[in-house]
């Protein structure tokens, strides 16, 4: 399904360039439970937001079911995003000046879905925030709106879910309930890749890649 070849992503340019992503190549099938792992700085963002269409390749090649993707324009890529991707940002990327059952709702909307409401209600149930589903992030704890951008990213029922560090700021047990909800969706034929500095997260994925100074050092 995702096929990366010779994948390279710079920032800046000169003497201030840095060289993200240095050569990556990645074959991910669908329905393939992946934990993305290497030191900060290593490029696992980069590498992630590559593949859910946030940014384009400097050089080489990205392919989502045979197509060119890497030659898409930025339209295009927002459709591309739009039908396949949902995505979990390290910085949890809410709105705030909407609440959290707005928030929810966006993609859906985006989406054109209907019944909306009790997908809402189960996904705010799921990450036991129901509660809070009328309160905007800025009056959430860290790691009550990193659940929310997890009910948002499961609501949206996407193809792809791409989560950068969705435990990071979680306790166990919701670390736990998370990994049970990507479990759930991966059993409806769902592609989950998370990034991770936990090995007990990353352990309970199917499968590992390893990356430093943007290269794959082990997958
Ligand atoms: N928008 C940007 N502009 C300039 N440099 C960037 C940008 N985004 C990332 N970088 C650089 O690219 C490299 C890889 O960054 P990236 O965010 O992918 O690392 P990471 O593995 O996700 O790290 P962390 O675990 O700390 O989140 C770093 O050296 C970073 O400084
Ligand atoms: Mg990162």
């Amino acid at each position: 399904m995702i096929e990366l070849k010779n994948a390279k992503k710079d920032f800046g340019h000169g003497e201030n360039c840095t060289h993200a992503l240095q050569g990556i190549d990645l074959h991910i099938n669908e329905g393939e439970f992946i934990a993305i792992v290497g030191t900060s700085g290593s490029g696992k963002s980069t590498l992630l937001h590559i593949l859910g269409g946030m940014d384009k390749l400097t050089s080489g090649e990205y392919r989502f079911n045979d197509e060119l993707i890497s030659n898409y324009s930025f339209n295009k890529l927002q459709e591309f995003r739009k039908q396949y991707i949902s995505f979990v940002f390290q910085n949890f990327a809410l709105m705030n000046k909407y609440t959290v059952y707005e928030n929810i709702e966006m993609p859906l909307l985006a989406r054109r879905i209907k019944k909306r409401k009790e997908i809402i209600m189960d996904c705010l149930d799921k990450l036991g925030i129901t509660d809070l589903k009328d309160k905007c992030p800025t009056q959430l704890s860290g790691g009550q709106q990193q659940r929310a951008a997890i009910a948002r990213a499961l609501a949206a029922d996407t193809p792809i879910v791409l989560a950068d560090e969705p435990t990071g700021s979680l306790d166990n047990k919701n670390s736990n309930d998370i990994m049970n909800c990507f479990e759930e969706i991966l059993r409806k034929g769902r592609t989950v890749i998370i990034i991770t500095h936990d090995m007990n997260i990353a352990s309970r994925c199917q499968r590992i890649i390893h990356i430093e100074d943007g290269i794959i050092v082990d997958s």
